[in-house]
């Protein structure tokens, strides 16, 4: 069974406390969920794997040690697309992949829309993306899309899940480890996470 990491960190709860106030404003909305993302990939990216370098510092020869394994960032469009800056600030030479999916509003069931990857998926580690875990439909299509494709090591990295959407996605992809910035309380009848953050997309892009 896969795990799920929940972030306790002081200035991970002050910056989702922030952007929960229905005050909050596009503008900084969208700045803290980079900033969440950034220092929730810092985290998560532990276990990249490292080679050996020859270098040759001001002082002396030395072997020290680089990455060896690419990163992917992979954000659910749209709202996915709002934790992508603060990752890339940590992770520059990381590569990004686009998965279009929305959710029906009535069947709440994910529609694909899009898929367009970097090459190297099968050895790369690939950050599935996006603010919102609800019932882990898109979520679970996503990581489907990417391992259809050939993609073996993926985290799903969500700032906020729902313990139903959790627990889907534990049960469609067990390899899959999540990651959290909290665990909310539920869903409510319309299907958005209680007490949530609203509609990602919306108060990231400023469409509603
Ligand atoms: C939201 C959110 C997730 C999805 C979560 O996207 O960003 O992708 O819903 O819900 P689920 O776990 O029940 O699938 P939405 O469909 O609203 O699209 P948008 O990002 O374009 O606004
Ligand atoms: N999508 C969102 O943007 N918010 C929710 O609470 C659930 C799904």
């Amino acid at each position: 069974m896969s795990k799920v990491h929940v972030f306790d960190h002081p200035l991970i709860s002050h910056k989702l406390t922030n952007i929960r106030k229905e005050t909050t404003q596009t503008k900084d909305f969208r700045e803290t969920v980079n900033e969440i993302a950034g220092l929730m990939a810092y985290e998560i990216t532990r276990d990249l794997k490292l080679q050996p370098v020859q270098i040759k510092t001001p002082v002396s020869e030395s072997i020290q040690q680089e990455l060896a394994q690419e990163v992917f960032i992979i954000p659910i469009l749209r709202a996915g697309l709002g934790m992508v800056d603060g990752i890339h600030r940590l992770i520059p030479t990381a590569k990004i992949g686009h998965v279009g999916i929305y959710r029906d509003e009535e069947t709440l069931e994910p529609k694909e829309y899009f898929a367009k990857f970097p090459q190297g998926l099968e050895t790369a580690m690939n950050l599935v993306v996006d603010p919102m875990l609800a019932t882990g439909g898109s979520a679970i299509a996503a990581i489907d899309m990417l391992k259809k494709r050939g993609a073996k090591t993926i985290k799903l990295v969500c700032l906020v899940g729902a313990p139903e959407g959790v627990n889907a996605v534990q049960l469609a992809h067990p390899d899959v480890d999540i990651y959290l910035a909290n665990l909310d309380e539920c869903l409510n009848e319309k299907g958005y996470i209680v007490p949530g953050l609203g509609d990602a997309g919306d108060r990231l892009f400023g469409t509603k």
